[in-house]
This record gives C-alpha cells, sequence and structure tokens, in this order.
C-alpha cells in the first residue's frame, strides 16, 4: 500500500512537471511507472545482452559508448558495436568526443547507417583515455564545451531525439549537476540520466541520490536516476527523488532478472520468485551460445565470456572455487562439465 502511494505522487508530480514538453518518444507507459533503463557498458552491453534485459522488463536499452573518431574512420569494430535487431527498439547509440563538429558530424552518420531511436551523449565516462581526449566528464569542467556539443549534436540530428548520460560533477568540490542539467535542457536535451558519483570518486563510494533529486527538481525534462541499484527494493528508497526512470547497470550483469523485479515492486506486487539455478544456467548457456554464433570461434568467444561468468554465477553454490576454473574455461562444454553438476546437485536437493 505505502508503495502505491508513493508511486501515484511520484507520477503525479511527473505529469505535473511534464505536461508541456514532448517526452523523448512514445515509451512512457500508460501507467506513467518509472522507466527502466539498461546502463550502457562498455564490452558488456552489446546486442546479446541487451536482448536478454529486454525480455526480462528493462524498457530503453543503449549501445555503449563509442567515439566520434571511431565512426567518422569507420572503424570496423565501432560499426560492430552499432548492430541491433530491431525487437531492441527503442534504442539509443551513445557517443563521446569533445569536439562539436565532429560529434555532430558522426551523430548524423550514425543516424543515416543504423537509424536508431535516438543520440546518447556521454559526459560522465571517467577514463583516462577519455578525459585526456576531453570527453565524457571532462566536459563537466568545461560548460561552454558541453552546451555548444548538445546544442550542435542536437541540431544536427533534429527531430530526432538527443538525450544525454553525466556525473554529478567533476569532484567533491565542484557538484554541478544542476547547472549541468540545466545548460542540457536549454540545448535542447530531452532526457538526462545522472549517475550520482563524481569523476574522481570512479565508481568508489555510494552514489549521492540526493543530488539527483535536485536535478529532478532544477529541469523539465524527464532525468533517470543511477547508480548502486544493487537489488529491485533499492529503487523504493528512491522514488522520493521524483525520477521519471531508473537505470540499471552492473546489477543486470548478475541477474538480468532484476528489470521485472523491479517492475513487480513499481506495482505494488511481490517479489517474483527467484531464478532458480537452472534457469540462470539456461541464460548462461544462450548468452554463450550467441556469443559463440557471433564470433564464429569458441575460443575467442568463450574467453570474451569470462567476466560475464563470473557476474552470472555470483552465488552459486561453491562459487569461489569455480571462480578460478572460470578464468581459464575456453569452450562451452567446460563450462557445462563445470556448472551441470552443480545444478543437478541442487535439483535433487
Ligand atoms: C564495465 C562498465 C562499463 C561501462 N561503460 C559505460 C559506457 O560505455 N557509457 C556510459 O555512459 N557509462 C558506462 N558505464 C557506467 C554505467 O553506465 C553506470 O553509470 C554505472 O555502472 C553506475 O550504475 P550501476 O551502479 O547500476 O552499475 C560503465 C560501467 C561499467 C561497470
Amino acid at each position: 500500500m505505502k508503495i502505491s502511494n508513493e508511486l501515484k505522487n511520484v507520477s503525479d508530480s511527473h505529469n505535473s512537471q511534464q505536461s508541456n514538453i514532448p517526452t523523448a518518444y512514445s515509451l512512457q507507459p500508460a501507467a506513467s511507472l518509472p522507466l527502466l533503463f539498461l546502463a550502457p557498458m562498455a564490452g558488456v552491453t552489446n546486442s546479446i545482452f541487451r536482448r536478454i534485459c529486454k525480455e526480462r522488463g528493462a524498457d530503453i536499452l543503449t549501445t555503449e559508448f563509442l567515439s566520434a573518431d571511431g565512426i567518422m574512420h569507420r572503424n570496423a569494430r565501432t560499426q560492430q558495436y552499432l548492430n541491433f535487431v530491431e525487437e531492441e527498439r527503442p534504442l539509443g547509440v551513445q557517443l563521446f568526443g569533445g569536439d562539436p563538429e565532429r560529434l555532430a558530424e558522426a551523430a548524423r552518420a550514425v543516424v543515416d547507417w543504423v537509424k536508431p531511436d535516438f543520440i546518447d551523449l556521454n559526459f560522465g565516462c571517467p577514463v583516462n583515455k577519455v578525459v585526456c581526449r576531453h570527453g565524457g566528464s571532462s566536459l563537466l569542467r568545461d560548460c561552454p564545451t558541453l552546451e555548444k556539443i548538445a546544442q550542435t549534436v542536437v541540431k544536427a540530428v533534429a527531430p530526432l531525439p538527443v538525450t544525454a548520460k553525466i556525473r554529478i560533477g567533476w569532484d567533491e568540490k565542484s557538484i554541478n549537476a544542476t547547472t549541468t542539467a540545466r545548460l542540457l535542457e536549454g540545448a535542447g536535451i530531452q532526457r538526462i540520466a545522472v549517475h550520482g558519483r563524481t569523476r574522481s570518486q570512479g565508481y568508489s563510494g555510494r552514489a549521492n541520490w540526493d543530488v539527483i533529486a535536485d536535478v529532478v527538481q532544477a529541469v523539465r525534462v524527464p532525468v533517470i536516476g543511477n547508480g548502486d541499484i544493487a537489488e529491485a527494493a533499492d529503487v523504493l528508497q528512491h522514488l522520493s527523488t521524483g525520477v521519471a526512470g531508473f537505470m540499471i547497470g552492473r546489477a543486470a550483469m548478475t541477474n538480468p532478472w532484476i528489470f521485472s523485479e523491479i517492475r513487480s515492486l513499481l506495482r505494488g506486487d511481490s517479489l517474483p520468485f527467484q531464478p532458480t539455478l537452472e534457469a540462470r544456467w539456461e541464460l548462461i548457456r544462450r548468452h554463450c551460445r550467441e556469443e559463440i554464433e557471433l564470433k564464429k570461434n569458441e575460443a575467442a568467444a568463450m574467453s570474451s565470456m569470462r567476466a560475464r561468468l563470473m557476474a552470472y554465477t555470483k552465488g552459486f553454490p561453491g562459487a569461489r572455487p569455480l571462480r578460478e576454473k572460470i578464468s581459464k574455461v575456453s569452450s562451452l562444454g567446460e563450462l557445462e562439465s563445470l556448472l551441470l553438476p552443480i545444478v543437478e546437485e541442487n535439483l535433487q536437493g
């Protein structure tokens, strides 16, 4: 009952705040429940994993970040990252870079090539390689360029919506998410996802949802909250921020069912049954098979899956000794011989 009332307040406040502005596109569920986003994650959120999450309740998907330069060089690898299937819509392509014209050109090219539903601009990546090239979170320290990038890309791809993903600031002394969000809104950005950490935090400390709540108050465009949603129930403590949606990253790597679990809670239902070990194994096997099919090389595919397998098997009985073996696995048969006995043992139990 408490949950439903909280939700009603959230959706009322959205309706009044957002009545005169276009939503990014039409996928706003009738009941105005917060939307659920799979966070873009480099090396993780390819088409295979995005579909896995979509089937389990993610509303909106985004590619991992792609460099404007990579796009313009028609780099084969970058083009591969642009692949998606129709079932993934609505899908955004995330771009990063530090040069407004170059980013606009890249965005235009992406729109021509693959016709995504929106372009997302990355103003949050903390990685040195990106920051040194004046991309990602480095733009949080250069608001004029950030604004110019947003304006130029919005104009270049109009009427296609452009969204943005930011961190709350460069470091704790320069938390400027509300300023940044206002500039982005003024530049025509239609939705802003906020990861509640500063650049200098990297992934340490806790995401600051108070700042996310301030951003919701500061702008009229939908704000998506991101950071540290480790399990479905975590969203309940953030409903009062008034965010229009929740973005989930690392938790989905371990448990892609988290989206449908969150949706049940948001509807005021109880949590669905946790996926059984058997269901988790089926998912692991399917993911591996699809990667093998994609790469057409089993050893390469399984090697690229190792980090993913670590995440998927978190909480499996005997997970610790398993990890070392998984870190060397090079075929699906080998993985099956490691995991199937555990699954079967637990079936009998
Ligand atoms: C492996 C990994 C790769 C990431 N790659 C991207 C990226 O390409 N673009 C982006 O905007 N954020 C990226 N992020 C950040 C996530 O989108 C998200 O903001 C962050 O993980 C916090 O959310 P979480 O606590 O739900 O994981 C990445 C995070 C991880 C762990």
